[in-house]
């Protein structure tokens, strides 16, 4: 299979998970609509004060945490390959009156598809495990860089992508070695909903990731680590004192995100 077939069938999961999505517990987009926040404390602290700053989100979903941005002053542009949470994207920004721009492609072809460049980059959770290679990403993310701007992820960790989907036993290499099917039923936002697709992702260690942020002339500013998710999104999770999730006999031992800041 070519990598545009995996593409295809990626984008026709993430189609079938956003009409799930718009209406989730999770996501609480009413609440969100009312002014919850939808960004969490990590990258609020480590991104901070984005007003008067133009922000483009990379895999922006349907563009809550895009919206988010906008809300505390950023001038936000969204990309996703998702044509469903795009659209949705869309109607959020108009129903908020929130400015706010979608541009809906692969992340890999975005040059072909947006103009000019931006003070942050942004991406997070859920984001570089649908992309084969680090190599032409980190390109996409210093082209859309000023220079002075800075990258930001906060995505899961590494380590925690070897986990099995019950979180029991380790399944998956560290290393990107090869493409990773999955068949999913349901979804990280509602594991109960009736739906079902084949998934295609890959696996990246740390060292991928930094080395194709450095390769690409970006300087890291940090590298953080944390034993906890943010989100209630995998299995057998338990809620600490905290309000953030780690999986159960393994708190306190399992690294669960990470997050990178690199300035151009
Ligand atoms: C889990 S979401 C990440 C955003 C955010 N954490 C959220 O939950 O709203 C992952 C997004 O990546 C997008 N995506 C997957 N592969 C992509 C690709 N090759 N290019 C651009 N977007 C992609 C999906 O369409 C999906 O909307």
């Amino acid at each position: 299979m070519s990598y545009q077939n995996f593409f295809d069938a990626n984008r026709e999961g993430w189609n079938k998970r956003t009409e799930v999505h718009k209406t989730s517990a999770f996501y609480n987009v009413e609440g969100w609509k009312k002014g919850d926040e939808a960004l969490t404390a990590v990258e609020l602290r480590e991104v901070g004060d984005v007003s008067g700053k133009s922000l483009l989100h990379l895999q922006c979903h349907f563009g809550q945490d895009t919206l988010s941005w906008a809300r505390k002053g950023a001038t936000v542009t969204g990309a996703d390959l998702s044509d469903s949470a795009v659209q949705y994207a869309r109607e959020l920004a108009a129903e908020m009156n929130l400015p706010a721009e979608f541009v809906c492609c692969n992340v890999y072809d975005l040059r072909d598809h947006l103009q000019g460049q931006f003070d942050i980059v942004f991406t997070s959770y859920g984001t570089i495990g649908w992309l084969p290679d680090l190599k032409p990403w980190a390109e996409v993310v210093a082209h859309f860089l000023k220079p002075g701007g800075f990258f930001y992820i906060a995505d899961f960790h590494p380590v925690l992508w070897m986990m099995d989907d019950d979180m029991t036993h380790l399944k998956y290499p560290y290393h990107n070695k090869e493409v990773i099917v999955t068949e999913q039923q349901g979804t990280y936002a509602d594991r109960e909903s009736a739906l079902e697709y084949k998934e295609y992702g890959w696996n990246h260690s740390l060292g991928e990731i930094i080395n194709s942020l450095i390769n690409v002339g970006l300087r890291i500013e940090f590298l953080n680590e944390y034993d906890f998710s943010p989100y209630n999104c995998f299995a057998k999770t338990v809620k600490g004192e905290d309000g953030n999730y780690r999986i159960q006999g393994l708190e306190g031992i399992l690294p669960m995100m990470y997050s990178i800041k690199a300035v151009k």
